[in-house]
């Protein structure tokens, strides 16, 4: 890996908050286990009673809001800043990245802290924190009902985030999968991809998962403590200075 550094890049998932108090979605206190998606994270779902999708989406915003970055985001930042890292795909909407301060952050899946109006399509930055008191927020342009800024269960991925990812996965030599089961599609073609163009994937995971089979290397624990233990290592390895 020492050759690679600086072609990394981090593609991550719920995982990665989880030391920040943040539930993922499929562990055993996942959110699907509690939460039914089809119920909240849908088109569908939003028409037929925004008033309960924004009531799940407020709670999540104010449990987000009260979180901090794990180590795990901290150490990618640094890397970043050091220049070992590319930059970090992350299936997350939670901006913890951003938070730890991570530069290059492509959000898949959108961002919880910001808003679309589902009339007028504008969309507004809220920033990180500032959770809507209405219970159904309404575009200050047009008056029409706002939604969360997120990739919902049968919608697609943004063409021009997915691009960039790509992008920066083709300049990657190693992909660092950090959090994530790899249960979804088209993210989890990314590091899909990259293996059958010969890159290597390493992963950062406490359970076997989707992508494991594909692992170069599989490293079996907590993001924070597996990531201070490669942040020790590039530390003694002053080759990348
Ligand atoms: N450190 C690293 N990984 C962890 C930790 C931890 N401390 N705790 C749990 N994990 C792992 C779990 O083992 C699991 O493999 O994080 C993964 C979380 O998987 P999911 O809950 O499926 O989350 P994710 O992969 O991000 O889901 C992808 O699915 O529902 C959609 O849009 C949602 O972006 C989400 C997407």
């Amino acid at each position: 890996m020492r050759e690679n550094w600086g072609r990394v890049v981090a593609f991550t998932g719920a995982g990665i908050s989880a030391e920040a108090g943040i539930p993922t979605f499929r562990g055993e206190n996942g959110l699907w286990r509690r939460y039914r998606p089809e119920e909240l994270a849908t088109p569908q779902a939003f028409r037929r009673d925004p008033r309960r999708v924004w009531s799940w989406y407020r709670w999540r915003m104010s449990l987000i809001a009260g979180a901090e970055p794990t180590r795990a985001h901290r150490i990618l930042a640094e890397w970043e800043r050091k220049g070992l890292l590319l930059g970090v795909v992350t299936q997350n909407v939670d901006g913890l990245h951003q938070r730890a301060g991570s530069r290059r952050v492509i959000e898949l899946h959108g961002s919880i802290w910001r808003v679309r109006c589902t009339k007028c399509g504008s969309r507004f930055d809220l920033g990180f924190g500032n959770v809507p008191e209405e219970e159904l927020p309404r575009c200050a342009l047009c008056g029409g009902l706002l939604r969360p800024d997120v990739v919902w269960f049968g919608e697609q991925v943004s063409t021009d985030s997915f691009l960039e990812a790509q992008e920066l996965f083709s300049r990657a030599e190693v992909v660092l999968s950090i959090g994530t089961s790899g249960a979804v599609m088209p993210a989890s073609m990314l590091p899909i991809d990259a293996v059958e163009r010969g890159k290597i994937l390493v992963e950062v995971n406490p359970e076997e998962t989707n992508l494991s089979s594909l692992a170069a290397v599989r490293l079996r624990g907590p993001s924070g403590r597996i990531l201070g233990e490669l942040a020790s290592l590039v530390e003694e390895d002053s080759s990348w200075r």
